[in-house]
């Protein structure tokens, strides 16, 4: 296994727990990177795996028009050859503009920030169409591991790949999960939150056990918490059990994260963070500088020197 891999499942099965607005931020902060933070910018891949297709949108993407979505890298016949990547690949220049034409249509009279662009960001999206892939790939062989088999040549490539995963354990999940090294969980801080933990725990586990031996927890995330009795008790409850695993970030409760979707742009990029009340933008930054030390101390401990892929990218395109 090549020990740079660094494939994120954002995943839980219950809905709306903030899987999409976590995996959309945390990829794009670490592909822009942020000196003060000590995040350095990234190359990083935001695979799209759920037919609402809500990261895609989070863009300002418009799913009717896309010409190959993960639907068609998934469902690909090409027999003994694996699938050229970026094919399928919307790139930063195109999600550039499709962020900058949807905000400018929710704000048609104001100036747009100078933030709203991403340089270091691919995106393999999708569409409803995926929804009829759980029942297509049922009958093909290695239909739990088409998603693997479509991003072995982009492993390379990357430094991060994020993957959005739907409500659901099925098979696009399973797909994702035996594509993946590691597994983020965002757990909404509310009454029900630690119910469908043990169910997920041990699909991590079979998957583990009969699919991909290599996924690890990379950690928890506790997601639109609002200061109350309740949002403490299940916060703490969530730290109690799985200790270290939770990142000390809590994303807090904005209007401001559930609006960005509107504008078309990550709250990441378009609230900045040194602003007080951008709390939202804050915290998601704050996850980001988590995310990163963690990965940092992990390519430490495995010693792992190699040079970032995005500056092995800018030598390429440099000699080029
Ligand atoms: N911290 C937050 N504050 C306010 N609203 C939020 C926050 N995080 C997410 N939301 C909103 O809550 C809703 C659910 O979030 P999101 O789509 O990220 O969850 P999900 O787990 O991906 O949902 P699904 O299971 O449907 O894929 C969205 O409308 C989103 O904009
Ligand atoms: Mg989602």
């Amino acid at each position: 296994m090549d020990p740079y891999k660094m494939v994120i499942s954002c995943t839980n099965q219950k809905g709306g727990c903030a899987k999409t607005t976590t995996a959309v931020n945390i990829a794009t902060a670490l592909a822009e990177g942020k000196k003060e933070m000590g995040i350095e910018p990234a190359k990083v891949l935001l695979i799209d795996l759920d037919p609402q297709g809500n990261a895609s949108t989070s863009f300002g993407i418009d799913k009717s028009k896309l010409d190959r979505t993960v639907y068609d890298l998934l469902m690909n016949d090409l027999g003994e050859e694996l699938p050229i990547i970026e094919d399928y690949l919307i790139a930063p220049e195109i999600i550039t503009d499709s962020m900058q034409q949807t905000w400018r249509q929710s704000n048609p009279d104001k100036k747009m920030p100078k933030s709203i662009k991403v340089e270091n960001l691919w995106l393999l999206p999708s569409n409803i169409q995926l929804s009829g892939a759980e029942i297509e790939l049922a009958t093909r062989i290695g239909r739990e591991t088409r998603l693997k088999e479509g991003l072995a040549s982009a492993i390379q490539e990357f430094d991060y790949i994020i993957i959005d995963t739907p409500p659901s354990l099925g098979l696009l999940t399973i797909n994702a999960l035996a594509a993946s090294n590691w597994v983020l969980i965002p757990v909404q801080t509310e009454w029900y939150a630690l119910e469908g933990m043990s169910q997920l725990m041990n699909s991590i586990k079979l998957i583990q056990r009969r699919i991909n031996p290599h996924l690890k927890l990379f950690g928890i995330a506790l997601t639109m918490y609002q200061r109350s009795n309740l949002g403490n008790t299940v916060s703490s409850e969530v730290r109690k059990h799985f200790e270290k695993q939770v990142f000390s970030t809590m994303i807090p409760r904005r209007i401001q994260i559930a609006d960005a979707p509107m504008e078309g742009v990550p709250v990441v990029i378009l609230n900045n963070p040194n602003t007080r009340k951008h709390k939202g933008s804050q915290a998601y930054w704050s996850l980001a500088k988590e995310v990163s030390r963690r990965v940092k101390k992990l390519r430490h401990k495995h010693g792992i020197k190699e040079t970032s892929r995005l500056k092995m990218h800018k030598i390429k395109h440099d000699l080029d």
